[in-house]
């Protein structure tokens, strides 16, 4: 059990969303105010493959990044409380949703489109963004992947502004959603 100031998990907490969505820096922000580690799943997938993400989609395509997304969450899952920063396409996995929806408490940080392709612009490492115009992948990915987004155990709204707002609606919203699954 890992105790911060109010809360106390008993399971990870995992950050679900699209690219830009803010998961990682949203996700160092919450662990530090939860007293636990963060984890970020795309760091691990690389550690465990020796090569970058944008070389594993080149080198042997998306479904074998998938796989190996798959094996990495699994095992970390395993680990005590933490909180984890899983890549956009991790929860629309079947199987790691699955994983994710009975080993931790899931996340969706929801953005909108003006804020994902900003965000995204400023960095060019991700390759789902490279076969055409951004704006429209991250408007497909939005349709596609909401619905199943919506299917976490919390949404939160990432803010268009200092991180620490959003990271303060995360553990707003956590502490509710502990709250009513102690009374359930
Ligand atoms: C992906 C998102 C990326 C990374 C990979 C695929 C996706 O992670 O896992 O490029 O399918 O949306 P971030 O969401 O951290 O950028």
């Amino acid at each position: 059990m890992a105790t911060a100031t109010h809360v106390t998990l008993s399971k990870p907490i995992v950050l679900v969303g699209l690219m830009g969505a803010g998961k990682s820096c949203i996700g160092r922000q919450l662990a530090t105010a939860l007293g636990v580690d963060f984890v970020d799943a795309d760091a691990e997938i690389e550690a465990a493959a020796g090569c970058t993400i944008e070389q594993m989609f080149e080198s042997h395509g998306e479904a074998a990044f998938r796989d190996g997304e798959r094996r990495v969450i699994a095992r970390l899952l395993g680990q005590p409380p933490h909180v984890l920063a899983s890549g956009g396409g991790a929860f629309v996995d079947p199987a790691t949703r699955q994983a994710i929806r009975e080993g931790a408490i899931s996340v969706w940080l929801r953005a909108d489109l003006e804020i994902l392709l900003r965000r995204t612009a400023r960095r060019d490492h991700r390759p789902l963004l490279k076969g055409g115009d951004p704006r429209q992948i991250l408007q497909n990915l939005m349709d596609q992947r909401y619905p199943i987004y919506a299917e976490a155990d919390i949404t939160v709204d990432s803010a268009d502004g200092p991180p620490e707002v959003t990271r303060d609606r995360v553990l707003a919203a956590l502490k509710a959603y502990l709250q009513e699954s102690a009374v359930q």
